[in-house]
């Protein structure tokens, strides 16, 4: 029982080979990537080649096979040196879980064998200008004619947009039915008809582009269709039950890449003649970061194991990760950066970028609001009591 709530050889490994490729080829670029706002083209190539750009692809798709948990670590461990960087295999796992969830075995050979060579990325089209929270009031439309169908919409907040070559596309067939309403396709950005909105500008995860998606008279082969028409509601929110502890890695990794450079810069500052950690004050800062993000790690990996297992408590525990170690790593960044002082105002230090680049992983795949109410949901429900 000595491994008993210890990562597994394998898995350390992992973390291990992701840390090594993030500090050399990932982390050198982080300050440049957020102060042009550029892709991080660097990143995805490393990532790539080390076959971490996707790694949750399975490997009779082509791909590396990683498990819930070890797709966490790489995310995390690229987290710890660059967010912006770590939505490479955060979206891609994001925008073609719906395919491996709900897709035929043909759209998965395809579109999951293309992602895994890296012919392209991929992105998960749900959000609308007035489709946010309330995610059901979808009003792109998708009507079938003959052997397609055509969409027509506009998508908001897409990450990886203009980048990625293939997206998921969630769309209204019969308005009347709400959410039972709803479908899924796998769109590309080569098809006539699609187009992108300019960059947003944003607070942090600068180098990963955000855009709007447009849909004009996107004209798709019927086989596009993820699944049954009517799903898509239901694989969009599975696929957010696993990927909501993609963004608590990314948080859990943000926070401890925060707490690491804190913890150098107070051993060498010198104030009234010592160190500044020497001080009590400043000990206790720290031991509340460390604890917090031990927390935010144990919760996080915790709901790896239900998302790898597929368990009937992975809703409640994909969105307690997701809202705990993301309001941890607002927390753990905000703290870094007063450990700094005004050193740690400054963009010639790492944790005013890693504060903002955390905020938002209070806000996506859900505000932790909306986490709130899919955890009361499932406590109501009862789902937590019956295990
Ligand atoms: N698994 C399977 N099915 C689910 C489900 C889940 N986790 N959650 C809901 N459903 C099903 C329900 O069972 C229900 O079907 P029945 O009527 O048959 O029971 C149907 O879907 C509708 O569910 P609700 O009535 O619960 O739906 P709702 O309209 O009340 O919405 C919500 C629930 C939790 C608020 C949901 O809208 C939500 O999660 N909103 C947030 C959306 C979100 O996370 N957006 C992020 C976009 S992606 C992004 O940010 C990414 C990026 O680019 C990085």
């Amino acid at each position: 029982m000595s491994d008993f709530f210890a990562l597994s050889e394998e898995h350390q490994a992992i973390r291990e080979a992701v840390r090594a490729l993030a500090e050399a080829k990932i982390a050198p670029h982080a300050a440049d990537v957020d102060e042009q706002a550029r892709f991080p083209q660097e990143a995805a190539d490393a990532l790539l080649a080390a076959d971490f750009h996707a790694p949750h692809v399975p490997e009779q798709y082509g791909g590396a096979g990683a498990d819930a948990l070890a797709t966490v670590l790489v995310i995390e461990e690229v987290a710890r040196v660059d967010v912006s960087a770590s939505l490479i295999p955060a979206v891609n796992k994001l925008g073609s879980l719906p395919v491996q969830i709900g897709g035929s075995e043909e759209l998965k050979a395809k579109y999951l064998g293309a992602l895994a060579r890296g012919d392209g990325g991929f992105s998960y089209c749900l959000s609308e200008p007035d489709a946010g929270s309330d995610a059901a009031a979808q009003k792109t439309r998708a009507v079938r004619d003959g052997d397609a169908y055509v969409l027509n919409g506009v998508k908001r907040w897409i990450t990886n947009a203009g980048e990625s070559e293939y997206y998921t596309v969630l769309a209204m067939t019969d308005p009347e039915k709400r959410s039972k309403g709803i479908s899924a396709f796998v769109v590309e950005k080569s098809d006539p008809g699609v187009s992108f909105g300019g960059k947003e500008k944003k607070l942090g995860i600068k180098g990963s582009p955000t855009r709007e998606v447009y849909l004009d008279d996107v004209r798709i082969p019927a086989d596009r269709l993820i699944g049954e028409e009517g799903k898509g509601f239901a694989y969009a929110m599975q696929t957010l039950d696993h990927t909501r502890v993609t963004i608590a890695a990314q948080a859990v990794g943000v926070a401890q890449g925060a707490l690491d450079y804190a913890l150098g810069y107070v051993q060498e500052r010198k104030q009234f003649g010592k160190p500044i950690s020497d001080n009590q004050g400043i000990q206790f800062m720290l031991a509340d970061m460390g604890m917090k993000v031990e927390a935010a790690r144990q919760i996080t990996y915790a709901a790896a194991g239900r998302s790898e297992r597929g368990d009937k408590d992975l809703t409640f525990f994909g969105a307690a990760a997701k809202a705990f170690a993301s309001d941890v790593a607002m927390q753990v960044t905000t703290d870094a950066v007063q450990l700094l002082g005004g050193y740690g105002f400054t963009s010639d230090y790492p944790v005013e970028r890693m504060m903002r680049d955390a905020k938002i992983t209070q806000i996506y795949e859900g505000t932790n609001q909306v986490q709130r109410i899919v955890m009361a949901r499932q406590l109501l429900a009862g789902v937590q009591s019956k295990l």
